[in-house]
């Protein structure tokens, strides 16, 4: 078996230091060594989008990257995005519209729709569903996050600068 190595990273900020395997995904490093356990997992394949998290800005799906490739990045989590307020107004807007269901593909979802939300501020709705097409969500139906989104994009707009 291989011997632990040194890693560090920002997480949400935070300076981290750690000794993990290498073999080690970024997935479980944050669930189980720094109990984040908001990024969630579920096909551990690349396939359903529950573990996206933000690599320097970027999303990734964490349960593809191994713990030691994100050594020296800036992670973000959903607590990180969600503490500070970034998504405060796309998460009311999923609970006031029933984007959500069991919650398991909320996180990772919310992850993506804020990256679309930043690159694009007003996509239409095909462009929303073509962005949210990586995250599976077996509950919804996805109507009402794409309406979710939508709304988002709209109150952002309309919102003084
Ligand atoms: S758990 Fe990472 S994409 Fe499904
Ligand atoms: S709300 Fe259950 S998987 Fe999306």
């Amino acid at each position: 078996m291989s011997a632990p190595v040194s890693v560090s990273l920002l997480v949400n900020g935070e300076p981290i230091d750690a000794f993990v395997l290498p073999r080690i995904n970024l997935a479980d490093f944050l669930r189980e060594n720094l109990k984040l356990t908001g990024t969630h997992v579920g096909c551990e394949h690349g396939v359903c989008g529950a573990c996206t998290v933000r690599i320097d800005g970027e999303v990734v799906r964490s349960c593809l990257m191994l713990t030691v490739q994100a050594h020296g990045a800036s992670v973000e989590t959903i607590e990180g995005i969600s503490d500070s307020g970034e998504i405060a107004d796309l998460q009311a807007a999923f609970r006031e519209r029933n984007a959500l269901q069991c919650g398991y593909c909320t996180p990772g979802m919310l992850m993506t729709a804020q990256d679309l939300l930043k690159h694009s501020p007003a996509p239409d709705r095909q462009a929303i569903r073509e962005h949210l097409s990586g995250n599976y969500c077996r509950c919804t139906g996805y109507q009402a996050i794409v309406d979710a989104v939508e709304a988002t994009a709209r109150m952002r707009a309309e919102r003084p600068a």
